[in-house]
Order: structure tokens, then C-alpha cells, then sequence
């Protein structure tokens, strides 16, 4: 078992997770090396967008689990809005999403509501209702610890390295992809959404708090590692 002596102990722990399953796992290695086929990647675009239009979801779940205060909802909710393009239609995420999948499966039809006509497959199924039964039965401070250190901690590490494997020559041989979804998250949103739940969690500073902080934390990026790990089989299987 971990000892955690300071929140920075906690941060540490998770960052070896998440390069250990995540940045050095199967799918990012792959993708890094553009060794994905176009085909490949369009199946990624497909599915990660279920992942992404559920996100908010899993936030309005952080709220449901949080102390009825405004210190802890506010800034879930501040972090719910940047999804919502804070009242800007043309800004939000499923529409900068849209932006992405549509330079990556152009041929797939979208909906009005960016969904597109494609079957979404369980291992995204599965992240997501990980993260919301997760919230569902949460104390607070495990409820901000998931979205904080088991999320927003690692993710805008993770989408810029996104951002940069999908920049790869092989993947803009027919077509251009657009990144913006992916840069814009790795450089503004989410380092302010992981500050955002830090100012919370590092009120908490009992061995115990930074115990139960990383089990929630580690519960939750490792649910997204097995996502990964899930979608690379997927692509795989679609042949090259
Ligand atoms: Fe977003
Ligand atoms: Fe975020």
C-alpha cells in the first residue's frame, strides 16, 4: 500500500499509473508512431465522441455527490459550463467534437445533435458507467478526487499527446484532421479544470484523505486505461 504523506505523494502515485497504463500502453504507443490506418482512426473518432458527448453527464454526477455547498459544486459546475461553451451553442464540446470527427469519418452521417449514425461499442459504454455508479455511491471527497485526480489531473497530458500522434503524416494522407478538440482541451481546459478540484482537495490533509483520495483517483484513470486498451482492440480488429 501507498504512503502518502503529502497531496504531492498522491499526484506523483497517479502519474505513474497513467504513464505506465496510458501513455506507455498499447493505443498511445501506436498511435504515436502513426502505425493506425486511416480506417483505424475513424473508428477511434467514432467512438471516443460517446465518451465525450457523456462527459458533462459524469460532472452533473460530481454535483449529485458533493457537499451541498458552493465551494464544492461551483467549480464542477464552472468546468460543466466550459462544456457547454458557457452559453455559446457555436462553442460547445459536441460541436468542437463534430469539428474532429467529421475530418475523420466524413463519409459517417451526423445527426443534428452531432451524434453520429455509427454502434458505440461497450468498452466506452463501460468507462462512462464506471465513472457515473462510481459517483452515484461517493463521498464527496471521493466524488472530487474522481473527477479531479482520477481525470482532469492526467487529462490534458493525454489529449495533447492525442493531438500530436493524430498530427502524424499517415493519418492526413486522404484527409486533414482537425485537432482543435484535442489541443484546446490539453492547453486551456484542462489544466483549470484540475485546479479548479485541487483548490478543494488540497484542504484535506490527513494521511487517510490522500489514502482515500488516491483509491478514488487511481479507481477512475485506470477505468479510462482499460478504455484504451479496449478501443485499441477494436481498431485492431478492424484490420489494417
Ligand atoms: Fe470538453
Ligand atoms: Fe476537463
Amino acid at each position: 500500500m501507498n504512503d502518502f504523506q503529502s497531496y504531492e505523494d498522491v499526484e506523483r502515485a497517479i502519474d505513474e499509473l497513467v504513464e505506465k497504463e496510458i501513455i506507455q500502453g498499447r493505443f498511445m504507443r501506436t498511435l504515436l508512431d502513426g502505425a493506425f490506418t486511416e480506417e483505424q482512426i475513424k473508428e477511434f473518432a467514432l467512438q471516443y465522441s460517446y465518451y465525450s458527448r457523456n462527459f458533462p453527464r459524469t460532472l452533473g454526477a460530481a454535483i449529485m455527490a458533493v457537499l451541498p455547498e458552493d465551494d464544492w459544486w461551483v467549480p464542477l459546475a464552472d468546468n460543466l459550463w466550459d462544456e457547454g461553451g458557457r452559453g455559446n451553442p457555436e462553442r460547445y464540446h459536441s460541436r468542437l467534437y463534430w469539428t474532429f470527427l467529421t475530418s475523420a469519418a466524413p463519409d459517417v452521417p451526423t445527426n443534428e445533435k452531432y451524434v453520429p449514425d455509427w454502434p458505440v461499442s461497450p468498452v466506452v459504454e463501460e468507462a462512462i458507467n464506471t465513472l457515473i455508479q462510481f459517483l452515484k455511491v461517493a463521498t464527496p471527497l471521493e466524488a472530487m478526487a474522481a473527477i479531479g485526480l482520477g481525470s482532469e489531473f492526467f487529462a490534458g497530458r493525454v489529449m495533447g499527446l492525442i493531438a500530436k500522434g493524430l498530427q502524424h503524416p499517415n493519418y492526413n494522407r486522404s484527409r486533414k484532421l482537425d485537432v482543435r478538440f484535442w489541443s484546446i482541451h490539453a492547453d486551456e481546459h484542462e489544466p483549470r479544470h484540475y485546479q479548479l478540484c485541487k483548490d478543494v482537495l488540497k484542504r484535506y490533509q490527513d494521511p487517510k484523505d490522500y489514502q482515500l483520495m488516491y483509491r478514488a483517483g487511481s479507481y477512475i484513470a485506470r477505468s479510462e486505461a482499460r478504455m484504451y486498451d479496449g478501443l485499441y482492440e477494436r481498431m485492431m480488429a478492424i484490420g489494417r
